[in-house]
């Protein structure tokens, strides 16, 4: 845990994938420091939940639909009249396959739940951004985005690659309206779906690839994403950071 004591007050911050993990750690962090937090999830029991700990606000939302994301950020907009943060954090993939074995259907769910969304909530999210005098948006990619070094999944490396720069394009796009768009990419974090997806040999061989020794902590990349939204980075836009031990240096 940080020592940095971070104040957010005033500040409206929506989180996507809310309900676990990375998303449920930023709504928490965020909360306590003075914001305004609304939690996107599809997961409605999880992210019910994070809301009821946390004295922050639970919108079940599938991030894949225009319709739901729509309404959303229209609920947002009556109740906030304003958004300043938005975090694309919703994202993964559940299966290690190789091209061969990718279905379309594998490579539809993927992409949009990984780069579509992104687009999504971004889309409806400018209106609201342009009403803050400090937006951000903040999308998390990963390593798989940016290099091959281990097996991932073909959809989410391409998705991956793909926020990075529809990343840059927002940046671009809202430099004038002081709106800052950057990428978190982590590499290793121990979260519920990584167990799942990898399995003992294959973190104990990761690990080993990390010159820092360790995995990321949910608080490695959750420090990082309240840094992106402070206003001390408020001249850095459309970059990517890679926080991930050491394991990819460029
Ligand atoms: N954990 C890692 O090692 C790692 C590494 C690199 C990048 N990342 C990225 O970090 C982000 C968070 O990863 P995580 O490991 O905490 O994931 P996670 O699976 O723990 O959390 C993702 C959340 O997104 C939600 N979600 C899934 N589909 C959704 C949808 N259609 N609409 C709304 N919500 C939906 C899930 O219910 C879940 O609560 C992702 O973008 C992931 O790609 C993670």
């Amino acid at each position: 845990m940080s020592n940095i004591n971070w104040d957010f007050s005033g500040r409206v911050v929506v989180v996507t994938g809310s309900a676990i993990g990375m998303g449920a750690d930023a709504v928490a962090r965020f909360r306590r420091a003075g914001a305004t937090v609304y939690g996107l999830d599809i997961d409605q029991e999880r992210g019910s939940q994070v809301a009821m700990d946390t004295d922050t606000t639970f919108i079940a939302c599938d991030i894949t639909n225009r319709a739901a994301v729509g309404t959303t950020f229209d609920r947002i907009a009556a109740e906030s009249g304003k958004l300043d943060i938005l975090i694309n954090n919703a994202g993964g993939f559940w299966e290690q396959l190789t091209v061969e074995e990718t279905s379309e259907g594998e490579w539809n769910k993927v992409i949009d739940l990984n780069l579509k969304a992104v687009f999504l909530c971004a889309q409806r999210a400018i209106p609201l951004l342009r009403l803050s005098s400090s937006g951000r948006i903040i999308t998390i990619g990963s390593l798989a985005g940016q290099t091959t070094m281990y097996r991932s999944s073909p959809p989410y490396a391409a998705a991956k690659a793909g926020v990075m720069a529809l990343s840059r394009n927002l940046a671009y796009e809202l430099a004038a309206d002081g709106i800052t768009s950057n990428v978190i990419a982590p590499s290793a974090v121990l979260t519920d779906r990584i167990l799942k997806v990898r399995g003992p040999e294959e973190r104990a061989a990761t690990q080993k690839t990390i010159p820092l020794g360790r995995y990321g902590e949910v608080d490695d990349i959750v420090q990082w994403m309240m840094f992106l939204a402070s206003d001390e980075s408020a001249y850095m836009t459309g970059q990517t950071i890679t926080v991930n031990g050491g394991r990819f240096m460029i």
